[in-house]
């Protein structure tokens, strides 16, 4: 082919291919390039024509080959960024995909509301450990070694020696606060506590207490109802009726049990109290003198008051929950129903 007609061909090469590849759809893209700058498309097919021409004008033919490679492979580029970038913007204009919310376990929604209630009281919070020493759990709360008032609590001993256990309740966290720190106090701690009870609709093996403790000059029982109706009351209403019943435990003296009306049944009797019409939900007391002396208080000079609340039965009530079971199980559904109003 002679020169003039191979620059003709290169000029029509570049008007068709530009007018095609402005009209192409993105999916025609592909095809384009296999058609123009393949390895049988139309640009290498005119390097075909090189050898037989003159060798005067073989450096110019090649050289506006090559130009035009160059043109259409940029015009290509050009296009593709281009189709890239409106297919993002489009991804853009889609609804964007609505996370799932998470939701808080009832225990964790009552355990805030709980230490809400006693911080606006002016209550501090504080932890302590799960697994305890025999001391902290039993002996400093008064129950020295082999105490028949050991067998109320259930206890996971974890060394055969019997020092080491999983706590049976918070009480422990009074004895190390108080070892720490002087009176007037008030204070609330909120944990997991282990017991060897069996399963049933009430009782788990594992399940959270709140201990509190106020410590100071003349704390009298008085104050210890006072707080503890003002707490009921704030989570279930001015009609729950709250009942304290003459207790026994080891480390207060008196001591009380202290049960709520059945928010499920109204008091008539149901699964989840047991058909009493009440659930215990705590136990309380003033403070023992000699739990005093064991962390070095002069036990003369001041009194205080103390409680263990059982988170679960507190959430069962309030959220209608008639089996302690459920908290455990994990079931997603169980958490979403009660959302997170
Ligand atoms: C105690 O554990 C005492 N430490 C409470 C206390 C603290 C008394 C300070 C005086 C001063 P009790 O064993 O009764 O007491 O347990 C307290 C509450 O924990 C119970 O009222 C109940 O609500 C809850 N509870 C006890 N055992 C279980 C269990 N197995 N499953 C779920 N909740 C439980």
């Amino acid at each position: 082919m002679e020169a003039e007609k191979i620059l003709a061909e290169i000029t029509d090469i570049e008007t068709r291919a530009r007018r095609e590849i402005a009209a192409a759809s993105p999916a025609e893209l592909e095809a384009w390039r296999v058609a123009y700058l393949g390895r049988k498309g139309k640009v290498l097919a005119l390097t075909s024509f090189l050898p037989s021409l003159a060798p005067a004008d073989k450096p110019e033919i090649g050289r506006r080959v090559n130009q035009l490679k160059q043109t259409l492979t940029a015009l290509y580029e050009e296009k593709t960024r281009h189709t890239e970038q409106s297919r993002r913007k489009e991804n853009l204009s889609f609804p964007g995909k609505r996370p799932t919310p998470g939701y808080l376990h009832p225990l964790t929604r009552v355990t805030r509301e709980l230490v809400e209630i006693f911080s606006a009281l002016g209550f501090g919070v504080h932890t302590g450990p799960d697994v305890e020493t025999d001391y902290y759990n039993f002996e400093a709360l008064n129950m020295p070694e082999d105490h028949p008032a050991k067998d109320m609590w259930d206890t996971f001993y974890l060394d055969y020696g019997q020092k080491v256990l999983l706590r049976t309740h918070t009480s422990p966290v009074q004895i190390r606060f108080m070892k720490k720190n002087q009176p007037p106090f008030r204070i609330v701690a909120v944990g997991r506590c282990f017991r060897r009870d069996a399963l049933d609709a009430r009782h788990s093996p594992v399940f959270h207490q709140m201990e509190g403790l106020m410590v100071g000059q003349d704390i009298q029982f008085a104050h210890l109802k006072g707080v503890l109706v003002h707490c009921m009351h704030r989570l279930f209403g001015k009609d729950v009726k709250v009942k304290f019943n003459p207790a026994y435990f080891p480390f207060t003296e008196p001591s009380a049990e202290v049960s709520i009306s059945c928010i499920i049944c109204g008091g008539k009797g149901c699964a989840t109290c047991g058909q009493a019409g009440w659930l215990e939900i705590l136990g309380a007391g003033m403070v023992h003198p000699q739990v005093f002396r064991n962390v070095g208080y002069d036990a003369d000079g001041i009194t205080g008051f103390a409680f263990g609340m059982g988170i679960e039965r507190i959430a069962m009530l309030k959220y209608g929950i008639h089996d302690i079971r459920y908290f455990l199980q994990n079931d997603i559904r169980f958490i979403e129903q009660l959302g997170n109003g």
